[in-house]
């Protein structure tokens, strides 16, 4: 049965490949999508199908891409082996559009994910031409049922000239209900405090609004998201979550944390899950969550107990975390909230609720500055994401990592990182499997002490004290944070030059 139930969105169901005929070479369009939840499935295809023809005839075919977050293989990957995509923001981790990032052919605008909606809002990017929208029910009044990420849907719809909607039944109908769309949102100066204080607080609806005439096509789809596995904990991200687990114990004993803790936001990756799994079997339960990405280990901490309830924009499942939310959907509803990105991930709030931030890192130098996203100081990985978000607006923040690279050929740990995320005066816990260095209160020398003998590996322990102790001798009057310019940044060409340090 058609998930379309409003007569005149029903009226605009066509194919993927008419829907693609309405994008032009050029447009700025804005897909749904998520790490690889809620992204569009059927439409990216047929576009880069049209792109691919339109080049076989000598003519240029690319489009401006605007995303939630990342998407998947079969949307930014597609449109890139297309080479469809002329700039993309707010953030990418298809390897095929990485690859083509770093070679110079897509400019990419590597963005805070709370920033990407309100820079659209004030018109720093242009106009939206086009909205390419997941969602899972269209209802008979027009409203729409979001999909497994919300991202900035809300802006898309809002801003686009022409929308696109894929209302796609893989997706559970009984999502209805998990999403809190705000609609208060207001350009300065008319903007007022977002009233939410705790981190389940619904302060919007729960359906999508669109302007029904501007709904140029429907495209009905089936189709699974791009859901990845994620590896088992191992030694080292164990030792890492043990770290962090014994710091929290030792804020709790101090005082300094409630014993519920605060709510807790988790980046992506498999070091963050391993943390997460790390709290299950703990003492800490009935804990909150107020963070970007709903990941396995979030659901087998919903399970248990130990996380009561979880405010995201999107999941991030395997295969298997995808199946046990479906088959189990019910028992989490009123546990879990998605919301626009520029509200699980606005500054505003995660200062009031005073968050616990735990992001993975490319790399951290002695002074305690990090860099998430780029290698070598000039490939990009894949960009900030909601790190800084958190980072700079949390309670308490951790960057996670082990303590090498490249089957342990680089330390992670440098004298200076080769391109700035989160400067020093932001980042308070740095951990990797040796230990965790606490950097709250300490000046730069003090902190270089702690940074290098809690998380470098052992091996270049020597090494970074060295280089620390003679960037100490070499200017008396600059011993703030005293660094040997050429040789800070020949750590990373040695590195180039030789495949180790
Ligand atoms: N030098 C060179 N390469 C490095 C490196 C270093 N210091 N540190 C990591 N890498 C490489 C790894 O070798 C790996 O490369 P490969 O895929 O070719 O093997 C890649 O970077 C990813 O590293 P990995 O160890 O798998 O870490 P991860 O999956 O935990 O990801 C980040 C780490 C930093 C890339 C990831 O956390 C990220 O993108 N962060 C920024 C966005 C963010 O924090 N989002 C969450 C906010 S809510």
């Amino acid at each position: 049965m058609s998930r379309v139930s409003c007569p005149l969105l029903s009226s605009r169901i066509t194919t993927a490949d008419s829907a693609s005929a309405l994008i032009r070479p050029g447009d700025n369009v804005g897909f749904s999508g998520f790490t690889g939840a809620g992204y569009p499935k059927a439409v990216p295809e047929a576009l880069a199908l049209r792109m691919e023809a339109a080049h076989e005839r000598g003519d240029d075919f690319a489009i401006n891409l605007w995303t939630g977050a990342s998407t998947a293989p079969d949307a930014d990957g597609r449109l890139a082996r297309a080479h469809g995509i002329s700039s993309r923001l707010p953030y990418n981790s298809d390897p095929t559009l990485r690859r083509l990032i770093n070679a110079g052919e897509v400019a990419y605008l590597d963005e805070h994910l709370s920033h990407s909606a309100q820079r659209m809002w004030f018109g720093f990017y242009g106009q939206l031409d086009v909205a390419v929208v997941e969602v899972t029910a269209a209802l008979p009044d027009g409203l729409l049922i979001p999909s497994t990420s919300v991202g900035n849907n809300k802006t898309w719809l809002d801003q686009a000239d022409r929308v696109i909607l894929e209302v796609n039944s893989w997706q559970p109908r009984e999502l209805e209900g998990f999403h809190d769309i705000y609609y208060g949102t207001a350009l300065p100066p008319h903007r007022r405090p977002i009233q939410l204080t705790e981190p389940m607080e619904r302060i919007g609806e729960p359906y999508l609004r669109v302007d029904p005439a501007k709904v140029v096509a429907v495209v009905e789809t089936h189709h699974p998201d791009r859901n990845s596995a994620f590896s088992a904990p191992d030694t080292t991200s164990e030792a890492i979550a043990d770290h962090v687990l014994d710091f929290v114990r030792h804020e709790v004993a101090a005082g300094r944390m409630p014993p519920g803790l605060l709510p807790l936001q988790s980046g992506v990756g498999n070091v963050a899950n391993a943390v997460l799994a790390g709290l299950d079997g703990s003492e800490f339960t009935g804990l909150t969550a107020f963070t970007e990405v709903i990941q396995d280990a979030m659901l087998d901490l919903l399970d248990s107990g130990t996380l009561a309830a979880a405010s995201a924009t999107s999941f991030g499942l395997s295969d298997r975390g995808a199946r046990h939310f479906m088959d189990n959907i019910d028992a989490y509803k009123g546990k879990i909230v998605l919301r626009s990105e520029e509200i699980s991930n606005h500054p505003e709030l995660v200062r009031r609720l005073g968050v616990i931030a735990m992001n993975g890192m490319i790399e951290a130098d002695v002074y305690g500055n990090v860099n998430s996203t780029h290698v070598m100081g000039s490939a990009v990985m894949n960009g900030i994401g909601g790190s800084g978000d958190f980072t700079r607006n949390s309670f308490l923040n951790f960057f996670l990592s082990p303590s090498t690279a490249k089957n342990g050929t680089i330390s992670t740990i440098v004298p200076m990182v080769s391109h700035v995320d989160h400067t020093e005066h932001d980042v308070q816990v740095i951990v990797t499997e040796h230990g965790l260095a606490d950097l709250r209160g300490l000046s730069p020398t003090a902190r270089s002490a702690v940074v290098i003998d809690r998380c470098a590996d052992p091996r270049f322990r020597d090494r970074l004290h060295d280089y620390c102790a003679r960037a100490w001798s070499a200017r008396p009057d600059q011993r703030h944070t005293p660094h040997l310019l050429g040789e800070a940044l020949s750590w990373h060409q040695r590195y180039l030059d030789t495949g180790s340090m």
